[in-house]
This record gives C-alpha cells, sequence and structure tokens, in this order.
C-alpha cells in the first residue's frame, strides 16, 4: 500500500502528465494553424502518449491502495514564435517530466517503497527516450534553419514518423 506521500507525489505526476496531454494539443493545433501538418500530427501523437502516461499511473495508484485523483490542469501556452521555439520548449518540458520523475523515484527510496520504484522505472526510461527524440528534432530544426525546402522536408518527415513512431529520424532525413 502507498504512503499518503507517495500517493500524493504520484498524483501530482498525474497532473504533470494531463498538464502535458493539453500543451501538446495546444501545439499540434499551432501547428496545424501555421502550415506544419506533419508536425502537427507527429504532436497530436506525442499527445496521446502523455494521455496514456497519465492513465498508467492513475491506474497504478489505485491498483496500489491509494486513490487516484483526476488533476486540475493550468491553462497551456497557444502562441509560438516558431517551429524552433515550440520543439526547444517541449525539450525544456520533457527535462522537467524527468527531474519530476526522479524525485519521485529518489522519495520511493527514502521509504523503502520498492513496488512503486519497480513501477516508476518504465517512466524513466520512456524520459531518456523522449529527451532523446526531442534533442534530435531540435538539433534538425537548427541544422535546416530558415531554408524553407528545407523545413517541407523537415516537416514531411515528421508526419512520416507519425504513421511509423519507431523510425528515427536520422533514417527519414536522407534523400
Ligand atoms: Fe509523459
Ligand atoms: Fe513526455
Amino acid at each position: 500500500m502507498v504512503s499518503s506521500n507517495i500517493e500524493k507525489a504520484l498524483n501530482d505526476q498525474v497532473a504533470l502528465e494531463a498538464f502535458s496531454y493539453f500543451q501538446y494539443l495546444a501545439m499540434a493545433s499551432w501547428l496545424d494553424n501555421n502550415g506544419f501538418e506533419g508536425a502537427s500530427k507527429f504532436i497530436y501523437n506525442q499527445a496521446e502518449e502523455e494521455k496514456m502516461h497519465m492513465q498508467k499511473l492513475f491506474f497504478y495508484i489505485n491498483d496500489a491502495g491509494g486513490f487516484a485523483k483526476a488533476p486540475a490542469v493550468p491553462q497551456p501556452n497557444h502562441e509560438y514564435a516558431s517551429l524552433e521555439e515550440l520543439f526547444k520548449l517541449i525539450l525544456n518540458h520533457e527535462g522537467k517530466v524527468s527531474t519530476s520523475i526522479h524525485e519521485l523515484v529518489n522519495l520511493c527510496l527514502q521509504e523503502k517503497d520498492f513496488t512503486s520504484f519497480n513501477f516508476l522505472q518504465w517512466y524513466v526510461s520512456e524520459q531518456l527516450e523522449e529527451e532523446n527524440l526531442f534533442r534530435t528534432i531540435v538539433d534538425k530544426i537548427k541544422m535546416v534553419g530558415a531554408n524553407t525546402d528545407g523545413l517541407y522536408m523537415l516537416d514531411k518527415d515528421l508526419g512520416r514518423m507519425a504513421i511509423t513512431p519507431n523510425q528515427p529520424l536520422n533514417s527519414d532525413m536522407q534523400p
């Protein structure tokens, strides 16, 4: 059974994953409205993943004898200066999520809650993957710069990644 401390920390993580879901939904909408159709599809898929992250935690809290609470979510940002700014914000946000997961893991160790510790290992690996993925995309956007042909190709590649998410961006970028 989870302690009240860990139950609270897990519910806080539910709220952060819910915020990620709505933030990515807002970003996908901006992308769709600004001509980045491929990137929009890709970010809609990422939003769905965040929803899954939230639900997985939600079910765990109740399975572990706690009480999962549906969170209040702050209004996400809807305005971005550029594709580059948007993806840099995502990378930064994922870094914050990783820190939050690591603090939660640390709390589990302090309280010797090895069940929750074990459950959270999936999130530790998932964050590594997500940070890597978004770092690669930010690097590609920087490489392309203001080149409109390059941006067009990158957008198409992101759209393809939305359909086959396991395909790495690097191989997609080959002409
Ligand atoms: Fe997440
Ligand atoms: Fe994420």
